[in-house]
């Protein structure tokens, strides 16, 4: 008998999903947030991911005090002490390394790190950490019982590495182990492959379980329920000049910058006897049909009225993030002086969302004080930053921008000064 069993059942039929509001509101759910992530339930996407690792190891039979875990490219994270305190062992993997791109795991001593973030003590020998690359994973095989990661599947390069890892963790499974993994799903017309962060199109995401050894559920579920709390959500307000309130937000649906994303589980097994079977995506044309709808919605009301966008400093100029606008006048005020009484040169950066990127600038507008806002024609599926340039080099003075759409189509853009094609 174990903590884990004293689970309620669980109402998700088929675990190998996307998140949805109502995912929260599971008994076994509740109870393994609580339980065992000892965390205050709340809308966090890395929450529902851990929860969801957990009750599919659980309803797999993984988590007993005879079993031996492997977690991949785990970090620090929390799920780690939850499941060790269910079974004999867990060996803990990343790319741990003093200069890592990830601050998180910088160092040259895993096992200090990873023990030093135990919420609650685990008893000596449990947890062993060390650096090993998922593509590569340095275990014989038939090792583990299960494995698991959480957020890392997207960060580790292209499709022959992610069927390399899939292939790996086939490896080190005994026969009948479990990997579940979580990444991120995209409600567009195919995966961004955004170097080390891919969101993957659902049908490329099953193309990937499919090229492995490994055995997936049948079915991929993309159906997210209607829900206030499942409509697109802004992901970081940062660029609105509003980070304290990124800690209060926690979109189930995610709106970034002209793309919806949605956290998945993925439940695969070694079972090289079973047919081998592509999974089947369901649900996510009609989703994604209701999310855009939504997204418009979204989009409208929040360049309905002036939104103030805070540019970064770069080198001379001062740059906001890329936003995104659908079809329509964008107007812009500036609030900037030159020190030289020069006008002030704000080019529009235009990129598509997704890769191939091709940022390029639209244009270049110029503004002296007393003129009325700048504006430009913003088109669908395209994103927009704006670069204030001063002959003053920048120095002294704030630079501050405000953005909305305009109310009234515009015929025409003005001041326009040149058309540049590379930024
Ligand atoms: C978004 S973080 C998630 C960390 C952790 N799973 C969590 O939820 O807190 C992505 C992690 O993937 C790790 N990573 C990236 N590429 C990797 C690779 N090839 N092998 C192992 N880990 C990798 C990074 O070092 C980083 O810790």
């Amino acid at each position: 008998m174990t903590a884990s069993d004293s689970i309620p059942d669980c109402r998700i039929d088929n675990l190998q999903k996307v998140s949805d509001i109502y995912d929260w509101f599971d008994p076994a759910v509740d109870h393994v947030v609580r339980r065992h992530l000892k965390v205050v339930p709340g809308v966090s996407r890395r929450t529902w991911e851990f929860a969801m690792i957990f009750l599919a190891l659980h309803r797999a039979g993984k988590l007993h005090d005879g079993a031996r875990g492997l977690a991949l490219g785990a970090g620090t994270e929390r799920l780690i002490f939850a499941i060790a305190d269910q079974v004999a062992h867990v060996d803990v993997t990343d790319l741990y390394q003093s200069d890592s791109r990830w601050v998180g795991v910088r160092t040259d001593d895993p096992q200090e790190l990873v023990m030093a973030h135990a919420p609650w003590p685990v008893p000596d020998g449990r947890i062993r950490a060390m650096r090993m690359d998922m593509r590569q994973i340095e275990f014989p095989d038939d090792s583990f019982d299960f494995a698991w990661s959480t957020g890392s599947f997207e960060h580790i390069g292209e499709d022959a590495d992610f069927v390399r890892h899939l292939d790996e963790v086939h490896r080190v499974l005994k026969p009948g182990g479990v990997y579940a993994f979580t990444t991120v799903v995209s409600y567009g017309s195919e995966s961004h492959r955004i170097p080390n962060n891919y969101y993957f199109h659902p049908e490329h995401f099953v193309d990937l379980l499919h090229a492995s050894k490994l055995r997936s559920q049948p079915v991929f579920d993309c159906a997210i329920r209607e829900h206030h709390f499942n409509k697109p959500g802004l992901e970081s307000l940062e660029d609105f000049g509003c980070a304290a309130a990124d800690g209060q937000l926690h979109a189930v649906v995610a709106w970034r910058r002209g793309t919806i994303n949605v956290a998945n589980l993925a439940v695969l097994r070694k079972d090289d006897a079973a047919p081998k079977v592509r999974p089947e995506v369901r649900g996510f044309g009609e989703t994604k049909a209701r999310l855009w709808r939504e997204a418009d919605i979204l989009t409208r009301r929040l360049w309905a009225d002036w939104q103030e966008l805070k540019p970064r400093r770069s080198g001379t100029d001062h740059v906001t993030g890329p936003q995104y606008f659908g079809r329509g006048a964008v107007e812009v005020e500036v609030d900037a002086v030159d020190r030289n009484g020069a006008a002030i040169d704000v080019a529009v950066l235009v990129r598509r969302p997704a890769p191939p990127l091709g940022r390029r600038i639209l244009t270049t507008l110029q503004h002296k004080p007393g003129d009325g806002p700048l504006i430009f024609q913003a088109q669908a599926d395209h994103l927009y930053a704006l670069r204030v340039s001063r002959s003053d080099g920048g120095d002294g003075g704030t630079v501050r921008l405000r953005l909305r759409r305009a109310k009234k189509r515009v015929a025409q853009l003005r001041p326009v000064v040149a058309t540049a094609t590379a930024a």
